[in-house]
């Protein structure tokens, strides 16, 4: 006797668990998630961390692709903003000083005299609050953070709040919304390593990529945007067709040498103004997987991975070494507010914030 296909329910929320202890009493949780098709993440309310994306292979062969550490600890001393949201500004600002509306700003400053990343205790060392939620075809996480006034020098107090959301057609969706009660620069992203062959397997050399950016914003040896945008046209930056990584990392190239490799933000080519537009596509040829990112913002940091030392000890006790992962950050420009050509940052009370970006896992032939 024929039977009809049954369609058992798919269980998308996996659980809530506690995931340790801040050294001043916070609880943090982590929730995992799941779709139709078997791609598992799991999320941190500490940072806002993905901290596992797990995904098949053309055979169907799942690995976890997003570094990470194992427990609470190895993200308490991390400084490689592993899986975290990033904010309240993104990338770095020149001596951390920045003029918005006339007034003059001292932002935290954490890397070698500039302010990076959003200063000492950004908002990938917030604890957020965590919320999942389930709907038709989809599940997922609402994180919600209040920087108050002052918060790394930035001025008054901003409420953020970032919603992942995993669906049946295996994209994985974040979705930025911030508020403010003054004036203030804010430039959200997620900084998520990618390593196709599963984090902790080599390096990211023979992954091959493809921007949709024909300029990009080249940077001094402080890694401070000079405020030109440059044409990737002849140079090792031009991946507007697919290039694998390690092919020109170590071209004779004065912008790969004052990056130490890739390590640069991207104009995104877009037909129009606003919008999801595919910004990235990373494919890794061995496994077939890939990921092809989309995205509203106007750029997207390409960073190869090229301060990983092996000092951070990743999950399944595995060390990180020099490029053993990459990053591709959707934000505005970085140092926008000392650029005024740049696209503006400023958000000013009444109105929100909005940035959305999608991962889209795929796997080719
Ligand atoms: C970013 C920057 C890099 C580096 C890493 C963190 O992506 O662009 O220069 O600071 O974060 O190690």
């Amino acid at each position: 006797m024929m039977h009809p296909p049954t369609h058992a329910p798919v269980r998308r929320l996996l659980g809530s668990a506690p995931f340790g202890t801040t050294p001043t009493g916070q609880a943090v949780d982590q929730i995992e998630i799941t779709n139709a098709g078997g791609i598992r993440l799991s999320v941190l309310s500490y940072g806002g961390v993905i901290r596992t994306i797990h995904v098949p292979d053309r055979d169907g062969t799942f690995a976890d692709v997003a570094l990470g550490y194992d427990t609470l600890e190895g993200y308490l001393s991390d400084t490689a903003y592993l899986g975290a949201i990033v904010g309240r500004v993104a990338n770095r600002v020149a001596a951390g000083r920045m003029t918005v509306d006339g007034r003059e700003l001292t932002l935290a400053q954490n890397a070698d005299g500039n302010h990076l990343h959003g200063g000492v205790r950004g908002f990938d060392k917030a604890v957020w609050s965590m919320q999942r939620f389930e709907r038709d075809g989809a599940a997922g996480v609402v994180l919600t953070h209040v920087s108050p006034d002052g918060d790394e020098g930035y001025p008054g107090t901003l409420r953020a709040e970032v919603t992942y959301t995993l669906d049946d057609a295996d994209q994985l969706r974040v979705d930025y919304v911030a508020t403010a009660d003054a004036v203030t620069p804010v430039n959200l992203t997620q900084h998520s390593y990618f390593n196709l062959h599963g984090a902790g397997h080599g390096d990211v050399l023979d992954h091959e990529l493809t921007l949709a950016a024909s300029r990009f914003t080249p940077v001094n040896d402080a890694f401070i945007p000079t405020g030109e945008l440059r044409a990737v046209q002849g140079t090792p930056l031009d991946f507007t067709s697919p290039h694998v990584i390690g092919e020109r990392i170590g071209a004779d190239d004065e912008q790969l040498r004052s990056a130490l490799g890739y390590d640069h933000n991207f104009v995104i080519d877009r037909s129009e103004e606003n919008g999801l537009a595919l910004a990235a596509r990373l494919y890794e040829p061995r496994s077939g997987r890939g990921v092809d990112v989309y995205t509203t913002e106007p750029g997207i940091q390409f960073y190869s991975g090229n301060f990983l030392d092996g000092r951070a000890i990743g999950k399944g006790a595995q060390p990180y070494r020099y490029r053993t992962g990459l990053a591709l950050e959707t934000q505005h420009f970085p140092d926008a507010p000392n650029h005024p050509e740049f696209p503006s940052i400023v958000l000013r009370p009444g109105a929100e914030y909005r940035s959305s970006t999608i991962y889209h896992f795929v796997v080719r032939p």
